[in-house]
């Protein structure tokens, strides 16, 4: 259990939250607070709930771990790591230069209730989950999808040492898929780099079709600005 200081957005009160490992019987709150959060969304095809009770299975010991933050008993933040063996196929042909033993872990269900936005809550479940799910697993390959214009999503994933490697239809929608290796440093290095505004789908897609990898994300003005660089 970690404790945080949180604020709430626009005000200046100091509160104290816990970042806690949730159990099978958080499972009702947590779907709850998802799927009200979740109507809250402006473009709801970021974030999709329709096998939001498949998130039941990762609280099994061996499946996957959800961890949330909570003030008192209020959930405020949950993020999940998937350990799921039949959906590492799903990554492993995006990612196809991974070696045939390299295990891929998903992680994903980031939520935070608007209120709570920018303590950097996603952050600190990234971190923990990240270092459990390795010390459980052994995998050192986490990989995750967001929309190209999933701005918070981008940030938090791209500012945490996820790549983007690819774009590609998912859920019926268009993800781009991440990958961070655990076991390597953040930095990369760079020797060129070239960006497209996130809006610009197609041409961000041309981008890593021709093997570049996204590397960060930037706001230059108005502009949202993804940053691509070739293969280490
Ligand atoms: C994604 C999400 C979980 C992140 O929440 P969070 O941990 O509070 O992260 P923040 O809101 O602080 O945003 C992360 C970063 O994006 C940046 N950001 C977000 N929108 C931005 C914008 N329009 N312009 C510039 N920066 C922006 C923030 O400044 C922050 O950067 P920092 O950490 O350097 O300060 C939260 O936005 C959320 O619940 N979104 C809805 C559900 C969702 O889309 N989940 C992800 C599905 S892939």
């Amino acid at each position: 259990m970690i404790e945080i200081i949180v604020k709430k957005r626009n005000s200046d009160i100091e509160e104290i939250a816990r970042a806690v490992k949730l159990s099978l019987c958080d499972f009702g709150d947590v779907k709850k607070f998802i799927l009200s959060n979740h109507e809250l969304l402006d473009d709801k095809t970021h974030f999709i709930v329709d096998d939001i009770d498949t998130l039941k299975e990762l609280f099994n010991s061996g499946r996957g771990l959800v961890y949330g933050i909570k003030i008192g008993e209020k959930l405020i933040a949950v993020q999940a790591m998937d350990y799921n063996r039949e959906d590492y196929l799903k990554f492993k042909k995006v990612f196809s230069w991974l070696g045939k033993k390299d295990e891929v872990m998903e992680i994903g269900w980031a939520m935070v209730t608007p209120e709570y936005q920018g303590n950097k809550l996603t952050h600190i479940l990234m971190g923990m989950l990240e270092r459990d799910a390795h010390e459980e697993t052994g995998s050192r390959f986490v990989a995750t999808t967001a929309h190209p214009h999933n701005i918070s999503s981008l940030f938090v994933y791209l500012k945490n040492g996820y790549l983007g490697y690819k774009i590609k239809e998912h859920y019926d929608n268009i993800r781009m898929f991440l990958l961070k290796d655990i076991r390597r440093s953040i930095t990369l290095e760079i020797s060129e780099t070239s960006w497209c505004d996130c809006m610009d789908i197609d041409s961000c897609r041309k981008k890593l079709d021709e093997e570049l990898i996204c590397c960060n994300v930037e706001k230059i003005g108005e502009q949202i600005r993804l940053v691509f660089t070739s293969k280490e």
